[in-house]
Formats: structure tokens, sequence, C-alpha cells
């Protein structure tokens, strides 16, 4: 079985989630590759028998070029690192899901967000979730989103949260049918 991460990341937190929900899953899935948005091509997803999607919640939703343009522009005004991840001022998910082909088998997605309810903060995963359901896939589990503090930086505990939602995925995608 083969599983594959894709990741958008302006500054760490959200390739921080991808990697361990990466490391959730390589307990019980054979192969797992862990992919920024920007190298995400076709085949490797159409070839994948579980797709993972998440990125950073942007103006209450995905990200648009707009807004990873003023994260550019101004780093420290967005994360106490102020530092960009490599490729972070390419594509998004948003234009990455206009470019696949129509796809099948099982997924699931995540965001990183502020610490704040829903309904305050918006939530990329629910624009993920709605790609993903467009692009013909099924999804496994809910939309789950993990939490930056003020600085920006993963609130504790969310590493853990996120390793330990991999390995739930990883043990509902391999587990075998009720007989
Ligand atoms: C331009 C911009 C807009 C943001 N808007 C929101 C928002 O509406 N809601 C929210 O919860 N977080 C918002 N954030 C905080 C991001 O969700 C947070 O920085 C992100 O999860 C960090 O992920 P990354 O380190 O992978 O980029 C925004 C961040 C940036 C840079």
């Amino acid at each position: 079985m083969r599983a594959v991460v894709v990741y958008e990341s302006m500054f760490g937190s959200t390739r921080t989630v991808a990697e361990q929900v990466a490391a959730g899953l390589r307990t019980a899935v054979d192969q797992v590759d862990v992919l920024r948005v920007c190298d995400a091509d076709v085949a490797t997803v159409m070839a994948a028998d579980l797709l993972v999607v998440g990125g950073p919640t942007h103006a209450h939703g995905m990200s648009r070029r707009r807004t990873r343009q003023a994260a550019a522009n101004e780093p420290t005004r967005y994360n106490g690192k102020g530092v960009l991840e490599p490729g972070a001022e390419g594509i998004g998910l948003r234009e990455w899901f206009r470019g696949l082909p129509p796809l099948s088998g099982p997924a699931a997605c995540f965001d990183t967000r502020a610490d704040a309810p829903a309904m305050v903060t918006g939530r990329a995963s629910r624009g993920i979730a709605r790609c993903l359901r467009r692009a013909g896939v099924a999804l496994v589990d809910q939309p789950r989103s993990f939490v930056v503090d003020k600085a920006g930086a993963l609130k504790a505990g969310e590493t853990y949260r996120a390793q330990m939602w991999g390995k739930a995925l990883a043990s509902s995608s391999t587990r075998s049918p009720a007989r």
C-alpha cells in the first residue's frame, strides 16, 4: 500500500503536521511519500492508495495567491520566525486542485489555523474537503484542524495528535473488510 501526503506551507507548521501524519501512517503503510504541493505530480497522486492533503488557513479558508503574497511580503507580521519555507511562493492547493484529473480512492484532509472556534477562524480543511470530493475521492474521516499559537508555532501536543491521527488513518485504511 502506498500513501501520499500533499501539503502547502508558508512557515513550516503545516509541513510539520504533514510529516507527523506520515510518521503515523508508516506504522502500518509500506510506502509513505510527503510532498510539497509544488512537487505533487499527477502520476504520484494517482498511484496513491490513500491521499492526505493539508494546508494553512488563510483569510478564513484555503490560501489564495494574494494571501500568500501578503505573507511573503511581511513574513514577521504573520510568523514569529519570519522564515519562508522553500517553495512557499509557488502554487497553493487551490491552484493544484484545478490541474488534477478525476481521482478515485480514499482520502483525508487537514488544516492548520489559529486556536479559536472555527466559526471565528474559518478553516481551510472545509475547502480542501470540497475540492477532494469534487475530484472524486471518498473522505475516510472528517477534516481535522491542528492549531498554532499567536506566533504561528504549533501548540503543545499538536505534533503528537497529528501522529496519532496518521496512525488511525493507516489502521482504518488497511483493515480487512468485515466478514
Ligand atoms: C495571510 C494570512 C492569513 C491568515 N488568516 C487566518 C485566518 O483567517 N484564520 C486562521 O485561523 N489563521 C489565519 N492565519 C494563520 C495561519 O493559519 C497560520 O499562520 C498557519 O496555520 C501556519 O501554517 P504554515 O506555518 O504551514 O504556513 C493566516 C496567516 C496568514 C499568513
